[in-house]
C-alpha cells in the first residue's frame, strides 16, 4: 500500500476540518489544520500590538520567525511552543482579522515555507483554502468541500455554543460571508478549486457518511491492486 497526500479545502466552516481530522484518524495519517497556523499568526500579531491592515508591518513582525507549529497529539496550535488553541478559535478579534493577516503575501510565503515541511513523507491530509492549488499541487487526492450557507451557520453556531460562546446567528453569518469574499478575492493565493479536485456538497451529509464518501475515493489511490477490477 503506498502513503498518498490528500488536500481539503473550501469556504469557512464547511466542515473541512472535521473531515479531515477523521480522513487521518481513518488511514493513520497526520492531519495538519493550516487555518489554524493563520489563525495563530494572527493571534501573535494582535499580541504584539499590529494594526491589522497594515500590511507592511505584520510583514516586518514576521521577521521575527514566530514558531508556529500545528501538533497532531493534540490537534492544538502551539505558538512558540505555548497552546493557543482557545484564544485562535473563540477570541473574536482573531475570528475578524485572520482574513486580512491571511492576505499578506510574507504570510502566505513563511507558513507555506512550514506547511510544506509537513507533507515531504506523504500521509498528510491538511485543510485550508489553497492546499490543492499551491501548498500540495501534486496531492493525489484534492476535495473541494462545500456546503449551504444555512448549514454552515447552523454548524458554526453549534460548535461555538457547544463551547460556551455568546455569538448570534447574525454574527455568525457575517463572518463567514465576509472571509469568504475576502479569501476568494485576495491577489496571494486565493481561495479556489483546483482543477483536478472532487467538489464535494456535504449539506446533506453525517460527519460518518461524508467520511465513508471520500475513503471511498482514497482506498483505490492507496491500495490499486485491491480495486483494480472495479476501476478498470
Ligand atoms: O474553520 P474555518 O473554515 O472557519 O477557517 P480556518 O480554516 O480556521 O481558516 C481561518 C482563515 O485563515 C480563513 O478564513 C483564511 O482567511 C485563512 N486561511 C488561508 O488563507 N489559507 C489557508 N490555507 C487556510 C486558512
Amino acid at each position: 500500500m503506498k502513503r498518498i497526500n490528500i488536500a481539503i479545502d473550501g469556504y469557512s466552516g464547511c466542515g473541512k476540518s472535521t473531515l479531515a481530522k477523521d480522513l487521518a484518524g481513518a488511514l493513520n495519517y497526520t492531519f495538519i489544520d493550516s487555518g489554524a497556523m493563520f489563525r495563530g499568526l494572527t493571534h501573535y500579531c494582535i499580541r504584539h500590538g499590529i494594526d491589522m491592515y497594515d500590511a507592511g508591518a505584520i510583514a516586518e513582525l514576521i521577521q521575527n520567525r514566530p514558531s508556529i507549529v500545528f501538533d497532531s497529539k493534540s490537534n492544538h496550535l502551539l505558538l512558540n511552543g505555548i497552546d493557543v488553541e482557545t484564544q485562535i478559535r473563540n477570541d473574536q478579534k482573531v475570528v475578524s482579522s485572520v482574513s486580512f493577516v491571511a492576505a499578506v503575501p510574507h504570510v502566505r510565503t513563511y507558513l507555506k515555507e512550514l506547511q510544506q515541511e509537513y507533507i515531504a513523507n506523504k500521509g498528510v491530509v491538511m485543510d485550508g483554502r489553497d492546499i490543492g492549488t499551491v501548498i500540495m499541487p501534486d496531492a493525489e487526492l484534492k476535495v473541494f468541500v462545500t456546503a449551504t450557507i444555512e448549514e454552515r451557520v447552523f454548524r458554526r453556531l453549534q460548535q461555538l455554543k457547544g463551547q460556551g460562546e455568546s455569538v448570534t446567528e447574525e454574527e455568525v453569518k457575517t463572518n463567514l460571508v465576509e472571509r469568504d469574499r475576502a479569501d476568494a478575492n485576495r491577489s496571494a493565493a486565493p481561495l479556489k478549486k483546483a482543477l483536478n479536485s472532487v467538489c464535494f456538497d456535504t449539506t446533506n451529509f453525517t460527519r460518518e457518511s461524508q467520511l465513508e464518501a471520500i475513503l471511498s475515493i482514497a482506498r483505490p489511490k492507496i491500495d490499486p491492486e485491491k480495486y483494480l477490477p472495479f476501476i478498470q
